[in-house]
């Protein structure tokens, strides 16, 4: 029998469904509140609202776990690629070799972008914010594949899949590549998804380029651990913007915008600035730490801090380790790293970070790999969007596969209750 919550709310009392998850997490289904008691809840932040039911990607924040398909991040990082994991998330289950090769075909086939996609990366300006042009670019797909917007057609929506996954990174590179003033590059398809994506960023047409497999390792498996992370900003975006029919080009370029900001994917470049000024200033760590508990919102320890995570967040401790593991490989001396070891080790002891429970997050480390492998500052959250598609993508599609209404949160209204225009001479 399905356990029921009561509400009393003046002379009415009535049941609410109790719905449990698989995990045993447990909500009030509400979806008949309003009809029933004329109440609405109010949530602002979304921080006790389940919004849907989902099968992609699980968290316990308090344990620090985090599984893709009911597989801990830990084993798909250590066992699977950057697009097998997107195989996973999109498809629901880990492919076999033919699968797989048949998915990294079709990737393959689709990177390269109409030859047009560089008069509109000439049209921007050298120092546009590669998530910008990244946006923009995505929804504009929409205008050169036509053939595949439909997203009540699934064969159309799979063209549109692969097709967005194989030229993500293409558009990235161009935004790069403009900014820098040097040629874009076509991709080479004889090289893997992320050996591609640096051949198209580091490579030039007149000199020789070998991908480094050091580098190459260690950007997939960044790419893994970004992959999906349920309904966080970005996420929800895709969905609520996807929730009104529009094309899956159209719902992630809104993603890629709400990605972008200092308290989602933008922390990873804050994050390397906040070190590099640390550096630069000549800051100790304790005088930043003291700062960035002043609480005034403008000096955070950026990559510290979760919505979800109360304890460690999984990806921050295999990107922590492999950190130091590329660095020395690539014989890399960062200054930068010993100053984030220095502060995570202080707002660990720190009790304000203690009683607020704020471990460093996946953009704490992160960046200092980017910059290591020789990544702009500005490109760094265009490289979580790479990694973030599959994700955006398998929520995209699990709404579209769930029967759902168009996303329309309601308000409480605090403004003015009704009164009479003034005509403007008399105002
Ligand atoms: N440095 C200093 N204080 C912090 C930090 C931080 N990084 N994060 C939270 N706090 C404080 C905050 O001031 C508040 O204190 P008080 O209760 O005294 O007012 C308390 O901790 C709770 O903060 P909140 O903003 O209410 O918590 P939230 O769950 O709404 O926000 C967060 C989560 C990630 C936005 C926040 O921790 C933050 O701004 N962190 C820095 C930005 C960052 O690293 N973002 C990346 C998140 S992980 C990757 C991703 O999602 O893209």
């Amino acid at each position: 029998m399905t356990e029921k919550a009561e509400l009393r709310f003046g002379d009415q009392t009535i049941e609410l469904d109790i719905v449990e998850g698989t995990e045993g997490e447990r909500a009030i289904d509400i979806q008949d509140l309003r009809a029933k008691t004329g109440l609405i809840t109010l949530d602002p932040s979304y921080a006790n609202t389940g919004s849907c039911e989902s099968s992609i990607t699980f968290i316990n924040g308090e344990e620090g776990i985090l599984r893709y398909r009911g597989y801990p991040i830990e084993e798909i990082a250590e066992k699977c690629s950057f697009l097998e994991s997107s195989y996973l998330l999109i498809y629901g289950e880990l492919p076999t070799r033919e699968q797989l090769d048949e998915f990294r075909e079709s990737v393959r086939y689709h990177t390269m972008l109409h030859e047009d996609f560089r008069l509109f990366y000439r049209a921007m300006p050298k120092d546009a914010h590669p998530m910008a042009s990244a946006s923009a670019a995505c929804a504009s797909l929409a205008t050169f594949y036509p053939d595949s917007l439909d997203p009540r057609d699934p064969r159309e929506v799979e063209i549109g899949v692969h097709r967005l996954i194989a030229k993500l990174p293409t558009l990235a590179s161009y935004a790069f590549k403009h900014s820098i003033g040097q040629p874009f590059m076509y991709p080479d398809n004889r090289l893997s998804y992320v050996g591609n994506f640096l051949h198209m960023m580091f490579a030039t047409p007149c000199e020789p380029f070998e991908v480094d497999p050091v580098v190459e390792k260690a950007l997939d498996l960044l790419f893994i651990l970004h992959a999906d992370h349920e309904q966080n900003c970005s996420t929800s975006t895709v969905r609520l913007v996807g929730s009104s029919h529009v094309n899956l080009f159209a719902s992630i370029s809104a993603g890629i915008n709400a990605l972008w900001g200092p308290r989602h994917g933008g922390a990873n470049q804050q994050v390397i600035e906040m070190l590099q000024a640390i550096a630069a200033e000549g800051i100790t760590g304790r005088d930043f730490v003291e700062r960035a508990k002043s609480n005034d919102d403008t000096s955070r320890l950026m990559g510290f801090g979760h919505r979800v995570y109360k304890n460690f967040d999984p990806r921050a401790k295999i990107i922590k380790k492999a950190c130091f593991d590329v660095l020395s490989r690539l014989g890399v001396h960062s200054k930068l790293l010993e100053i984030a070891v220095e502060l995570e080790e202080l707002a660990l002891k720190d009790d304000y970070f203690v009683e607020r429970k704020l471990y460093p997050n996946v953009d704490f480390y992160s960046g200092v790999i980017y910059n290591a492998i020789g990544t702009p500052e500005n490109m760094f959250t265009a490289m979580f969007a790479i990694g973030r598609l599959p994700g955006w993508i398998a929520q995209w599609q699990e709404m579209h596969d769930h029967k759902h209404k168009i996303g329309r949160p309601r308000q409480v209204y605090q403004g003015a209750t009704q009164r009479a225009v003034t005509p403007i001479e008399q105002r």
